[in-house]
């Protein structure tokens, strides 16, 4: 594996679970030195323990990014960040009808206003130095839609927007912003949905679930100089669409 990340430190939010684990991990592997964003401490250890063993340095910075003041401390305690991870995120699913103003709520602050409020502390600090890669992760349910899963797609897709936006704000100061979308992964987050998540892997074209690490290597990607003219773009890693029917009789 080359060591194209050395001398880059990564934040990446929510790295102490999941598909933010594998991206902290992967980056590791590419020889970045990594801030270990999240809650929980015993989680956070095991996260360190994983990087170390790939011999990058790796520290906990805890935060709740629901709260917009542990995010700018967060942003503060995190100093020159090279590649930013907006992974974090939470997905409670329900009916419009049943969404009550605290789940919107919490999904906008953690899914949207945290990575804004980010990228405001971060991405000016990058210009300055000249160079620096953002990552946002979305989801499948920013373009698709979904029964249950309105006010998380919508944070989604208003992710989506913003990389965009920040693509052309901090581009011109060498900086590049781009979004991964994820499809069906399995993490702890999903694991709480058990049998009902594992069949979403069937409504993709390979007909499985992703790995964490399958959507890791397509951060990995984008924060690499291999994406060096890669910015505002959203990368689908979401095992492709299912045609909708056989097509019975081909013109001649
Ligand atoms: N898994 C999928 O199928 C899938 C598909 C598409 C997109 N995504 C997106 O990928 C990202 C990661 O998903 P995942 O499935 O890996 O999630 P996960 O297993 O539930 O892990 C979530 C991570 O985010 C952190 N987190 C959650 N709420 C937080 C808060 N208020 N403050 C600080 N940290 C918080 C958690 O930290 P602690 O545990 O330490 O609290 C944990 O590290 C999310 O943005 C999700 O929307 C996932």
């Amino acid at each position: 594996m080359s060591k194209d990340l050395a001398q880059q430190t990564a934040l990446v939010t929510g790295a102490t679970a999941g598909i933010g684990r594998a991206t902290a991990l992967a980056l590791a592997a590419r020889g970045a030195d990594i801030i270990v964003h999240g809650r929980d401490e015993e989680r956070a250890a095991d996260a360190l323990r994983r990087i170390e063993a790939l011999g990058a340095t790796a520290r906990f910075e805890p935060a709740d990014l629901s709260d917009p003041l542990e995010v700018t401390e967060l942003a503060e305690r995190a100093g020159e960040v090279d590649i930013l991870v907006n992974n974090a995120g939470i997905f409670h699913f329900a009916h419009t009808a049943d969404t009550d103003p605290t789940t919107f709520d919490a999904h906008i602050a953690v899914n949207l206003r945290a990575p804004y409020l980010l990228v405001q502390a971060l991405a000016p600090g990058m210009t300055r130095r000249g160079h620096g890669a953002i990552i946002n992760i979305s989801s499948g349910a920013a373009t698709t839609p979904g029964s249950g899963s309105g006010i998380y797609g919508a944070t989604k897709a208003a992710l989506e927007s913003l990389t965009r936006v920040w693509a052309a704000e901090y581009g011109p100061g060498g900086v590049r912003v781009n979004a991964v979308a994820a499809g069906p992964t399995r993490t702890e987050g999903t694991a709480a949905y058990g049998d009902a998540f594992e069949s979403a892997g069937q409504a993709v074209a390979l007909k499985r679930l992703a790995g964490p690490e399958e959507i890791a290597g397509a951060v990995a990607f984008m924060a690499s100089p291999d994406a060096s003219y890669v910015n505002g773009a959203t990368l689908s890693a979401m095992g492709g669409q299912p045609a909708l029917g056989q097509v019975q009789h081909l013109p001649e």
